[in-house]
């Protein structure tokens, strides 16, 4: 065992463009169909894990601290429980430590931005960094498989979070359109992207900064007697295929009717659910219909995106920022809770700091 006592990795969280919602069942969070995400670089997580060998009894009991921007939130514990559980079973050293775990995020919690995405991907990549030091005098891994491994565990904490930790867009879920792509981990989309979908931005239009009404949770597990799932499933393997296509040759109206259709649907399955649910609100209409309405009168290269909540995510080509930010502050602001909205770049690849 290495005398290697401390790590610390910055992850960005990620916005899908095409959708995972539904688990398959069997197996631990695998998805019921393929998404694909961009990392949002400008959202982070910091996280800092230092492990101290247990000594006395063994337990099998896993032993952990928790502290999110310098606060101990012990009602955080039982989800990094259930991840250290889950990772346990290939990473035994698990049990044989104790573990402080302190996190931050650079954008303010509870705005409904996907902190978990962020937040496992950086506790994953810790946890594998760990192993990868203690086993370096047995095997070596390569930076790939360094990655595929935080990826799987990302996983097991948070599906979405596994697509976190590459600059290039991820893909995660079994798929025809892409050779490499898995259930297990996600993979990087490294074929050529088109230059006119290389240099994006996300303007995040916080609209409702409140707890979910319903947990992803609980909204992928209403899935499984769902009416619509299997067409669903089966929509989500036509609309992958065909955006790597798009982002190949720089299809632009085609990958901006299929985000927004995606984002849609991910919606349309919650509002068909039983029990029903509606997680956007009025004022996220309102955003997406003044996008739609400025688009037609500019042309400009901009979509808007949803994830599990009510918040609008406004993707647009950087080139056109001036005119978005513009746009933004005097047509959008006024459906922000608070006046909030929070700006990253898309693409950035975790750092081990
Ligand atoms: O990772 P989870 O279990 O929180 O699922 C969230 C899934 C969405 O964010 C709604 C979509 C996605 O693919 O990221």
């Amino acid at each position: 065992m290495s005398e290697y006592n401390s790590v610390k990795f910055r992850c960005p969280s990620n916005i899908a463009l095409v959708k995972y919602w539904g688990k398959k069942t069997g197996g631990v969070q695998l998805p019921a169909n393929p998404s694909i995400s961009w990392t949002l670089s400008d959202l982070h997580a910091t996280t800092t894990v230092t492990r101290s060998k247990m000594t006395g009894l063994s337990s099998s009991a896993i032993s952990l601290e928790f502290f999110l921007a310098g606060e101990s939130k012990p009602s955080f514990e039982p989800k990094i429980r259930q991840f250290l559980e889950r990772i346990a079973p290939f990473m035994p050293q698990i049990k044989e430590f104790h573990w402080k775990i302190e996190s931050e995020n650079n954008f303010p919690h509870g705005t409904g931005i996907a902190s978990s995405a962020a937040g496992f991907g950086a506790l994953a990549l810790c946890f594998a960094d760990f192993q990868r030091a203690d086993l370096a005098a047995e095997q070596s891994w390569s930076e790939e498989e360094f990655l595929q491994i935080a990826s799987k565990y990302a996983r097991l904490g948070s599906g979405s979070a596994c697509r976190s930790v590459y600059g290039q867009p991820g893909i995660w879920g079994e798929t025809n359109a892409w050779a490499e792509a898995t259930d297990e981990f996600a993979v990087p989309f490294t074929a050529h992207v088109h230059e006119s979908l290389k240099y994006w931005a996300d303007a995040v239009l916080i609209v409702d900064d409140g707890e979910k009404s319903v947990s992803s949770t609980q909204g992928h597990d209403l899935l499984k007697d769902h009416p619509y799932a299997a067409s669903r499933y089966q929509q989500a393997q036509v609309n992958l295929e065909r955006l790597l296509e798009m982002m190949k040759v720089g299809d632009l109206n085609g990958f901006i009717s299929l985000v927004e259709s995606e984002a849609l649907q991910l919606h349309a399955m919650m509002m068909s659910s039983e029990p029903y649910y509606l997680l956007i609100r009025p004022n996220t209409i309102a955003i997406i219909e003044r996008i739609w309405n400025k688009r037609k009168e500019t042309q400009w290269p901009m979509a808007f995106t949803l994830d599990a909540g009510a918040n609008v995510h406004l993707l647009y080509d950087k080139s056109y920022s001036e005119p978005v930010m513009n746009f933004i502050e005097t047509e959008l602001l006024p459906y922000c809770k608070n006046s909030l909205y929070l700006c990253s770049d898309i693409g950035g690849s975790p750092q081990k700091i």
